[in-house]
C-alpha cells in the first residue's frame, strides 16, 4: 500500500518533565529530514541518541547532527553557553561527526550565559533543583533587557565595552571569536527552508510540565517548552507549523523537585528506574519514577495540539507484574478529571488507578506493532483511548533501530 503523504514539518515536543526521549525520536525523524531546529533551553537539555555504533548526549547542537547533510539550526529562544556549545562540537569532532557552518548555525538573537549566570544560578537554583547551568539567571536577563545576544558577544567593541573589565573576558574573547563562523539568520533560513517544502522539524528541549508558562510552575524552566515556543524560538507563524508530535515515556520521570502525583516508591520503582536507567543525562541524577499518568497526558495533548504519539521505553515495563494508569485525582473527596498546574491543588491529589497485566516476553527485538504481547497493546490502546490521539511510534530501546512505526502517516 502507498504511503500516505506525511506532513512536510513536525514539531516535537516533550509532554512530560522533560527526559521522554525525544534525542531519540528526533534522531530517527531526522534521516528523512532537511533541517533540524531547536527552539528553547540551553545546555540544561540531555538529547541521547545511540546509533551507528555511536552513543552521544547532546546538550545544545540539535538532534540531527548524527546524519550527514543536515542543517542543525539553533534558535534565538535559546540561551546558549559558548563554552559548551564549542567543547560539544570538539566532542562530536572526536566522534567523527563533522561540524561546520556548513551542517550547524546560530541565531544572531540567541543569548548568551555568562559565568556569573551560572554562580548565580548554583546560589539560588536550589530552593527548585535546577540543572545549575545558568538558564535561569541568562533568561532572567533577557527578560529584564539586559541579556547579550549573539551579535553582541562576537562584536569585539560591544563585548568589550560591556565586559571588558570582567575576569572571564580574554577567555570568552577566544569563545566570541571561534562561534562567529556559525552566527546567521536563522529566522530568514527556516522560513525559505519551511516555504520551499523542505522537511523539517522543531525540536524542542525539556517538556510541557517544563514550560515557564504551562507547567507545573515554580518547578519548571525559564523558557517556553510547548509547542506555541517553536513558533516565538525560531521566528515562524503558528500557520506554519504543519503536525505535531509528543513525545512520552510509557511511565513518567522527573528530576527535581515538586508534586508528582503517580510517583512510585519501593520496591517495583526502584526496579523501573534500575532498568530503565533513570538518571539524569546533564546531571546524573536520580530521576524520580511514577505510572503512566492520562491527565498530564490530556493536558499535553490539549496544550501543545499534538497529532500523534512517539510513545518511549515501553520495553522497560517487561517483567513488571501489575501496571497502573492513572485516569483521575482524588482531592478533598471530590474527583478531577483534568490536570492542574495550580500547586497548592496538584500537591493534595491521590491518583485513581486502572490496574493491567504486564508481559514477560522481551520485546526489544520486535519490528512490527502486530508482534508486540497483547498485554502491551492493551496498555497503549488504553492510552490512545484516554488521550485521544494516536500512538505512531512504539520505541522498544535505546538503539535508532529499536524504534517500531505504528502509524507512519505521521512521519516524513
Ligand atoms: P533549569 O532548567 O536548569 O533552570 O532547571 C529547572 C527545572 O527543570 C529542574 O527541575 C530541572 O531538573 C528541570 N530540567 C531542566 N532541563 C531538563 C531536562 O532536559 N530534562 C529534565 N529536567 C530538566
Amino acid at each position: 500500500m502507498a504511503k500516505q503523504s506525511g506532513p512536510s514539518n513536525i514539531a516535537v515536543i516533550g509532554m512530560e518533565w522533560g527526559d521522554e526521549g525525544k534525542g531519540k525520536i528526533i534522531d530517527f525523524l531526522a534521516e528523512k529530514a532537511d533541517v533540524v531546529a531547536r527552539f528553547n533551553g540551553g545546555n540544561n537539555a540531555g538529547h541521547t541518541i545511540e546509533a551507528d555504533g555511536k552513543k552521544i548526549v547532546l546538550h545544545l547542537i540539535p538532534s540531527g547532527v548524527m546524519h550527514k547533510n543536515k542543517l542543525n539550526i539553533v534558535g534565538n529562544g535559546l540561551v546558549v553557553d559558548p563554552k559548551v556549545l564549542l567543547q560539544e562540537i570538539k566532542f562530536l569532532e572526536k566522534n567523527k561527526i563533522r561540524i561546520s557552518p556548513e551542517n550547524l548555525v546560530i541565531s544572531e538573537n540567541a543569548h548568551i550565559i555568562l559565568p556569573h549566570h551560572i554562580e548565580e544560578d548554583r546560589k539560588v537554583g536550589g530552593t527548585i533543583g535546577t540543572t545549575a547551568r545558568g538558564i535561569g539567571p541568562a533568561y532572567t536577563d533577557k527578560a529584564a533587557r539586559i541579556g547579550l545576544k549573539v551579535y553582541e558577544f562576537v562584536d569585539e567593541n560591544i563585548f568589550k565595552k560591556r565586559f571588558g573589565d570582567e575576569e572571564f573576558y580574554q577567555e570568552y574573547k577566544n569563545y566570541a571569536e571561534a562561534l562567529k563562523p556559525y552566527m546567521n539568520d536563522t529566522t530568514t533560513i527556516i522560513n525559505y527552508a519551511i516555504d520551499k517544502s523542505k522537511k523539517v522539524i522543531f525540536e524542542g528541549a525539556q517538556g510541557t510540565l517544563l514550560d515557564i508558562d504551562h507547567g507545573t510552575y515554580p518547578f519548571v524552566t525559564s523558557s517556553n517548552c510547548t509547542a506555541g515556543g517553536a513558533c516565538t524560538g525560531l521566528g515562524i507563524s503558528p500557520k506554519k507549523v504543519q503536525s505535531v508530535m509528543g513525545v512520552c515515556k510509557a511511565y513518567k520521570t522527573r528530576v527535581g523537585m515538586g508534586p508528582f502525583p503517580t510517583e512510585i516508591t519501593g520496591a517495583v520503582g526502584e526496579k523501573i528506574q534500575k532498568i530503565g536507567k533513570e538518571f539524569g543525562a546533564t546531571t546524573g541524577r536520580q530521576r524520580r519514577v511514577g505510572w503512566f499518568d492520562a491527565l498530564v497526558g490530556k493536558y499535553a495533548v490539549m496544550v501543545n495540539g499534538i497529532d500523534s504519539i512517539a510513545l518511549t521505553k515501553l520495553d522497560v515495563f517487561t517483567t513488571i507484574e501489575k501496571l497502573n494508569i492513572c485516569v483521575a485525582y482524588k482531592y478533598k473527596g471530590n474527583i478531577l478529571k483534568n490536570f492542574t498546574t495550580n500547586m497548592k491543588v496538584l500537591q493534595s491529589c491521590q491518583p485513581v488507578y486502572e490496574e493491567f497485566d504486564g508481559w514477560w516476553d522481551d520485546i526489544t527485538k520486535v519490528k512490527s506493532y502486530d508482534k508486540l504481547p497483547n498485554n502491551a497493546k492493551k496498555y497503549l490502546r488504553r492510552i490512545e483511548e484516554l488521550l485521544k490521539v494516536p500512538i505512531s511510534i512504539v520505541s522498544v530501546g535505546p538503539k535508532r533501530e529499536q524504534t517500531i512505526v505504528a502509524r507512519s502517516e505521521f512521519l516524513f
